[in-house]
């Protein structure tokens, strides 16, 4: 049957079905493909295997040449799209458990999460599209570019910005979306010059030395704010350097020394809107009797800052949200005394199966994990074996029925396993926050 649109008919199946004069049903009885397969097929190509396509195609009259050709071309994109190997999977619904757990524990105290570090490496997108859900006041970031990804997401999103920012970026700044923090007299006055609304949210130094104005200079900055009416004060801040730490000493003197500071600007006539001094650790360990808001980062993500014995880390009731898996990519039977890897660190001390995963210390493993740490197989703890390539990991697959691509857990969210987050940490000597803020960007992020 010559057709009237043979690119239609290509691209659409749905066009050619009509064209023949059959409805969905009618085309299934006459091919033996389920009516919802047909349906699910017309509205795109997706899950459907060639053969199904050429089946209706063939039942419709088309050109298969001309199908096929187009058909595998729309297939072979989306597995170029749509299948990678390594995955990084965030369970919304631990992302949402943990920030309802902050946002009822503190009820009278407003809950921003933080985004910064690709969203302390679970993904900006991911992260910002499952918050989109409890609407925070802020969203608080590093950068102006973290702010941009959010925005793809979450267009209208408030953001605190509370990273340090050059002010030749200023002219280009959306500023009716975001807040400055502001940590010194420069940056307020180069903002004052603007000529526009700006919305600023100072940082006061109370004791960690990094970042923020002093106690002795808050009256200098309070006298040169006034000069400029269109940079508005919405908030006062600070950070707690010790706030994960049994002893409360420095943290009452830290406390102590933002109340003077909120005196100082209120005898000023200043009344910011925000006031926060605690992240996760500090919301439970501090008094912060005079803020209205936590800026939530570690807890958020599910892991608890507190060590084991402080006298508030069980009640943290928080879980992980963000796996990682990966897929076999080969397997090696070598012999009793072999080596495995660069430089032969690891011997075979019998005959056995060697898995290799596709990720290394660019994607995900410090190299200190060489023949340290563990992946999971079916439920089995399989040892990394031999060093940590940069791409490419090698594992013992002990006894195990193995095939190319089987998954393999790379990381779990069991605090208990070998391969979480908190027992890599301890295994390379550094802590949850910079085991995760080192997930490599390019491995996909999937929300479960
Ligand atoms: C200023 C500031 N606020 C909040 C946070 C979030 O801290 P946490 O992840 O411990 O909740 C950080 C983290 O580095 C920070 O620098």
């Amino acid at each position: 049957m010559a057709h009237r649109s043979q690119k239609n008919i290509i691209t659409s199946l749905k066009s050619a079905r009509i064209d023949f004069g059959l409805t969905q049903q009618q085309l299934a009885k006459k091919t033996g493909v389920p009516r919802t397969t047909i349906s699910k097929i017309e509205a795109g190509f997706r899950n459907t295997t060639v053969n199904t396509i050429l089946d209706l195609a063939k039942a419709v009259n088309l050109d298969l040449r001309l199908v096929k050709q187009e058909v595998l071309r729309k297939t072979k994109n989306m597995e170029r799209g749509f299948t990678t190997l390594n995955n990084v999977y965030i369970d919304s619904a631990a992302i949402l458990s943990n920030y309802n757990f902050f946002k009822n524990k503190f009820k009278n105290k407003d809950i921003w999460p933080v985004l910064k570090a690709n969203a302390y490496g679970h993904g900006i997108e991911p992260i910002t599209t499952i918050l989109s859900k409890v609407k925070p006041t802020f969203m608080v970031v590093d950068s102006y570019y973290e702010a941009l990804q959010i925005w793809k997401i979450s267009p209208n999103q408030q953001i605190l910005l509370i990273g340090a920012l050059s002010p030749h970026n200023y002219p280009n700044i959306n500023f009716t979306k975001i807040s400055l923090t502001v940590f010194d007299i420069s940056s307020l006055k180069y903002l004052g010059k603007l000529n526009k609304e700006v919305r600023i949210h100072l940082k006061v130094n109370t004791g960690f030395n990094r970042q923020g104005i002093k106690l002795d200079q808050i009256e200098k900055f309070c006298i040169e704010l006034k000069k400029y009416p269109q940079v508005k004060l919405e908030g006062l801040m600070s950070h707690l350097a010790n706030a994960d730490e049994p002893d409360d000493k420095f943290t009452k003197s830290q406390e102590k020394e933002f109340d003077q500071v909120i005196k100082l600007i209120t005898s000023h006539g200043l009344k910011p809107k925000h006031i926060h001094l605690s992240a996760t650790a500090g919301s439970f360990t501090a008094n912060d009797s005079s803020s209205n808001a936590i800026r939530l980062g570690i807890g958020l993500y599910g892991y608890n800052p507190l060590p084991h014995n402080h006298a508030q880390y069980n009640k943290i009731k928080i879980r992980p949200a963000l796996t990682i898996a990966s897929s076999i990519t080969n397997i090696i039977n070598i012999k009793k005394g072999d080596q495995v890897s660069y430089n032969g660190t690891y011997k075979a001390s019998k005959d056995m199966k060697v898995g290799v995963l596709p990720l290394g210390y660019f994607e995900v493993f410090d190299r200190k994990l060489s023949n340290q740490g563990v992946v999971k197989f079916k439920d089995t703890t399989c040892p990394i074996i031999g060093n940590i390539c940069m791409n490419m990991t090698t594992f013992d697959l002990k006894n195990l029925k193995a095939q190319l691509y089987d998954t393999v857990k790379v990381i779990s969210t069991n605090p208990a396993d070998k391969n979480s987050i908190y027992q890599i940490a301890k295994m390379t000597e550094t802590i949850p926050y910079e085991v995760l803020t080192r997930i490599n960007q390019n491995i996909r992020r999937n929300i479960i």
